[in-house]
């Protein structure tokens, strides 16, 4: 399945095109199925509706466990590196995860859990994540992963809108030198669950804290788990079955349960994950992501343990005990690939470059980012200084919604070049279009970025939500609509140029403008409230709000941090506002609609050239705004 010369690439490239039916099935042969499909793929993109392998039945997790026992039962399938470097790692071998997966499926059923049941997952970076994951699709329950950094209100939401009836999570979860207090988040955020739906909660013992457990609610997972058996027949599953839900941020409104199926989702990850990262033999991969988004279930979990590779999770942060340890990681496991985030590179840019060129780095044959586009200079210092100027990088393209890596360059294959992700990989069919939706064709070009032919590991549909789904990445004909600007250039590689959408990335997480509004809004000083993205030397962008009070009190510093407690609280830190302007009015249109734009320009510090601003109801604000914003 691994190409490995750019002939070869080009050469499977046309055929994926040609004949995307054939080139499927072929890729497909290589996997564990219990029946075969009947048809490769069905689609309509009206309904929207696409079937991938239908008629196949399998499960994911005999393609993640099952099939290596015969041939590399002892081979690591995860290397666990703790936060605290002091405390010993642990490795499961692809034997132990096995039956890890099957104790906990197990347990799972004893406590009511069947084919189709939604299991809400709120763990920490430890192993018991990726097994509670494989459990659940042991059994052909559907997880939902919600990042163990988000709030009581957030996990609430999300509890609440998949129907969730069992909560996993832990006591608490080391984070550098924090201890997170996940169970009492947790409690509250049953409490706060308008629906009541889940039934029984499983606590891992990580942190040792003093905790409460309801009776008759919450179990213990030792004690649940240590007495399970450990073996657990497989659910036979559909290729088209549920196999996970993971909430996204939407640009208005409640965040979006992504769904992803088994059989396609699988086949792409698998695909993926061996031509990007060009993993062989006895490699040790290692993706710095957390489980909790997508990057983590594609490339920490499904698409590594289906290929039977040694994939190492993390529990800690770049920074902690120092800002050399993800290199003290890679020089401890030797490790071969290394997958993170540019705002990750940005952040360790800043210390000495002693932190880095301290370790052996010299194992990394590829080394990766995702998330948002890496800037120049930081893909500089990666090549330079983690890649001693030869290791090949792929800065790979793709999103919650494309379930794996759509866009990027192959090592060794295509040439890396820095603020290009690259080349769409086989099977996919990427196309600019205009504001009219016309395609553009040639280079140099630019427009808004969409895919032109279904691929295997698409969402097909948002939980509960099929009508949002159809506007939101289908509002244009024959084509899947990806909310990202592009270009492409001579060699045709893609440069992506960012959201073209209400989603600000800050520090590669997504988040909607407007829930945050809304949130601010809710303050009772506030009266109307707007938040854009400023660039930012770490995170890539930063949120700035624009907030109208009823009442200017004398602190406003206290009042900003106030506004940003409550962010904090309703949806997680992670959104809180690096700055907080508080201002007489907001530029509007006649008919209402607050002129980002404008805004945008004053948070990135221009003073002038707002553009035509003569559409605005109240063109004396611009003014008034770009003063608060100087005394700022
Ligand atoms: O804007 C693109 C950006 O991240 C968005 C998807 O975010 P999410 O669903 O959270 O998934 C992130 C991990 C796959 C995209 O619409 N993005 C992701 N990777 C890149 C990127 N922008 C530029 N270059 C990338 N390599």
């Amino acid at each position: 399945m691994q190409i490995k010369t750019l002939e070869e690439y080009l050469d499977t490239y046309r055929r994926s095109v040609e004949d995307p039916i054939g080139f499927w099935s072929e890729i497909a042969s290589h996997f564990l199925w219990k029946q075969p499909w009947q048809r490769v793929l069905d689609y309509d993109w009206d309904k929207p509706e696409f079937r991938w392998f239908d008629g196949a039945k399998l499960n994911i997790t005999e393609n993640c466990l099952d099939r290596h026992l015969a041939t590399q039962a002892d081979k690591p399938a995860i290397i666990w590196e703790p936060n605290d470097p002091n405390e010993p790692n642990r490795v499961l071998t692809y034997r132990e995860l096995h039956q890890e997966v099957c104790r906990l499926a197990n347990a799972l059923k004893s406590m009511g859990v069947q084919k189709g049941d939604r299991v809400c997952i709120y763990l920490p970076m430890i192993p018991e994540l990726a097994i509670a994951v494989l459990a659940c699709a042991r059994i052909g329950a559907i997880h939902s992963v919600v990042f163990a950094g988000f709030s009581s209100r957030s996990l609430a939401t999300r509890i609440d809108d998949a129907q969730c009836k069992l909560l996993l999570t832990a006591d608490g979860s080391f984070r550098g030198d924090k201890i997170i207090p996940l169970k009492e988040i947790a409690d509250r955020a049953l409490e706060m669950s308008e629906t009541q739906c889940v039934e029984k909660v499983l606590v891992y013992r990580r942190t040792g804290s003093d905790i409460s457990l309801q009776e008759g609610r919450d179990y213990w997972w030792h004690e649940m788990v240590g007495q399970a058996d450990t073996h657990c027949p497989a659910e036979v599953m559909d290729a088209e079955d549920p196999l996970f839900i993971l909430y996204t941020s939407g640009s208005t409104g409640k965040p979006k349960g992504i769904l992803h199926t088994t059989a396609g989702y699988m086949v792409y990850t698998t695909y993926s994950f061996l031509n990007v990262f060009q993993y062989s033999g006895d490699d040790i991969y290692w993706c710095t992501a957390d489980i909790g988004w997508i990057t983590g279930h594609s490339y920490i979990v499904y698409g590594p343990l289906s290929a039977g590779a040694t994939t190492v999770m993390f529990e800690g942060v770049p920074t902690y005990p120092d800002a050399g340890r993800f290199w003290a990681v890679v020089e401890k496991y030797r490790v071969n690939q290394f997958y993170t985030a540019p705002t990750a590179i940005r952040a360790l840019m800043k210390f000495p470059l002693d932190f880095v060129q301290r370790y052996d780095l010299s194992s990394l044959k590829v080394i990766g980012t995702v998330g948002e586009p890496i800037n120049e200079e930081a893909w500089i210092w990666y090549k330079k200084h983690v890649g001693n100027a030869k290791v090949p990088i792929v800065d790979t393209w793709w999103q919650t919604e494309t379930g794996g890596i759509l866009i990027t360059t192959l090592p060794d294959v295509l040439l890396d070049r820095p603020t290009f992700a690259g080349k769409p990989l086989p099977g996919i069919q990427p196309i600019l279009f205009d504001d009219d939706a016309r395609v553009v064709e040639g280079f140099p070009a630019s427009g808004k970025l969409g895919i032109r032919f279904p691929w295997p590991s698409m969402a097909r549909t948002i939980w509960g939500d099929h009508q949002r789904y159809k506007e939101t990445y289908f509002r244009y004909p024959q084509r899947y609509f990806t909310g990202d600007g592009a270009l492409r250039d001579e060699h045709n590689y893609y440069r992506i140029t960012g959201r073209i959408d209400d989603i600000i990335i800050v520090s590669g997480h997504n988040l909607g403008t407007a829930p945050i509004e809304d949130v601010i809004n809710t303050h009772p000083n506030v009266v109307e409230s707007a938040i854009v993205g400023f660039p930012h030397p770490v995170k890539g962008n930063a949120l700035f709000a624009f907030i109208i009070l009823k009442q200017t009190p004398e602190d406003t510093a206290a009042l900003a941090e106030e506004i940003n407690q409550l962010i904090a609280r309703e949806i997680g830190p992670i959104a809180k506002c690096d700055k907080i302007a508080f201002v007489p009015g907001l530029p509007k249109t006649r008919s209402g609609k607050i002129m980002r734009r404008i805004l945008r320009k004053i948070a990135a510090g221009q003073t002038d050239d707002f553009g035509d601003t003569s559409t605005l109801l109240n063109p004396e604000v611009v003014e008034q705004i770009q003063k608060t914003v100087q005394q700022l």
